[in-house]
């Protein structure tokens, strides 16, 4: 998804040591299509060139409001109303209390003053030390900022400038670039909660050993992404996989089937969907072995038994929240062939209204697919793209049927 082809942003700089990574922001939300229009207070021109800032942004940067190339001079007014948003990163705690105040004594915040507040939203993504930051003065201007309709982005945690550790960085440049996106994004799924299970699950033979599947998450990760860009609360239930957490999704590891259900169960009554993206192992070994099975040297392999793993999907789907439709369950798929009869039979199987059939010896692994959605009325294909822009059609087409 890139909502942000085609904005004009304003990126203003506060003084903070964070600048630099509003270089490396600028230089994303360019590569994203976004024209972006540089404005420094005099502090952050301490830590980073105007120069710099025009290289990166392609047009000359602001630091002044008795900039004579105005023909009005009124720098401020013009600014302000050719943009979609300003996003002030770093926003240093003594430029959150100028905000506050509503005060307007250089170039900056007087453009955030003099926005139309209705059409421009203001976005800030604080950057101090974690004493500033934890201090009630720092703590009651963003609550105020945000009751009076400023968009505060989180700060980050971790080693700080001056030596120190704890929460006050500010986000990283793509971790903010993130943000936008969410941003911009049309909030379809405001006020739903998604349950999202992904990747394969891993049951083990003995502590060495085990038996898994191809699927890597990203689907599963994808729709977690989709969810959380239109606005739900989003938890994710992974299995084994290497695939970073998309932002502001919370994440629940699991290895086998049996704490992959137990990870549901837990989230299952806060949700109002259900999207089970996993490849959930369909059998255990019957016992694990303490220790590694090791070759006795007579050649013999060991003999393995299995039993069925539950069936989480089917599990959910027959509960009393799913079947008065307060939950609403999505199951997929994985098919080798006959993808339309497997499908059609499998949602009536796991009793869910909307089934998403895929193939997945082609798709396992890889960053796109296509998807072939089955319902009560019949089956209706989402042609080949990219898992994430999948994801997106396929979240849109769950929010319609939330309506
Ligand atoms: N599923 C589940 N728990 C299981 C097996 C599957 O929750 N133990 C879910 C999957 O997450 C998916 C759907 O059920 O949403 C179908 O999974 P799939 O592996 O395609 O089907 P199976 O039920 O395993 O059927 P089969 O192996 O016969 O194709």
């Amino acid at each position: 998804m890139n909502t942000l082809a085609g904005k004009h942003i304003v990126l203003g700089l506060s003084g903070g040591i964070a600048a630099f990574k509003s270089a490396e922001l600028c230089r994303a939300l360019v590569k994203a299509g976004v024209t972006v229009q540089v404005v420094m207070t005099e502090a952050a021109e301490q830590f980073m060139t105007a120069v710099t800032m025009q290289a990166l942004s392609g047009r000359p940067v602001y630091t002044s409001q008795w900039d004579t190339r105005e023909a009005n001079n009124m720098a401020h007014i013009n600014l302000s109303r050719e943009a979609d948003a300003i996003v002030v990163a770093p926003a240093s705690a003594d430029f959150m209390a100028k905000l506050l105040h509503g005060r307007a004594d250089e170039l900056l915040s007087l453009v955030c003053l003099a926005r139309p507040i209705e059409q421009v939203p203001l976005i800030v993504a604080p950057a101090m030390n974690r004493e500033m930051w934890a201090n009630p003065a720092t703590q009651r201007n963003v609550a105020q900022l945000k009751a009076d309709g400023i968009h505060v982005l989180d700060v980050g945690q971790g080693d700080q400038a001056c030596g120190e550790t704890g929460d006050g960085r500010m986000l990283e440049a793509e971790e903010i670039l993130e943000d936008l996106v969410a941003f911009f994004a049309p909030k379809t799924m405001a006020s739903q909660h998604v349950l999202v299970t992904a990747g394969p699950t891993y049951e083990a033979i003995d502590p060495v050993r085990g038996i898994t599947n191809l699927s890597s998450g990203k689907m599963g990760f994808a729709i977690a992404r989709a969810a959380r860009m239109a606005g739900a609360q989003v938890t994710l239930v992974a299995g084994p996989v290497h695939l970073p957490t998309p932002r502001g999704v919370q994440r629940m590891d699991v290895r086998s089937a049996r704490q992959m259900l137990d990870a549901v169960q837990s989230q299952v009554d806060k949700a109002s969907v259900l999207v089970a993206t996993a490849a959930v192992a369909d059998w255990r070994p019957d016992t694990q072995a303490d220790q590694k099975i090791k070759k006795d040297g007579s050649g013999q392999t060991p003999s393995l038994k299995f039993v069925e793993n539950p069936d989480i999907l089917a599990t959910v789907a027959q509960s009393a929240r799913a079947q008065s439709g307060a939950l609403f369950c999505v199951g997929f798929a994985a098919e080798s062939h006959d993808l339309l009869a497997h499908a059609t039979a499998k949602r009536l199987r796991k009793g869910v209204p909307l089934l998403v059939g895929n193939i997945g010896p082609a798709t396992f692994g890889q960053d796109d697919n296509a998807l072939l959605l089955v319902d009560d009325a019949g089956a209706r294909e989402l042609p080949h793209a990219s898992k994430q822009a999948l994801a997106e059609q396929l979240i849109a087409d769950i929010a319609r049927r939330l309506k």
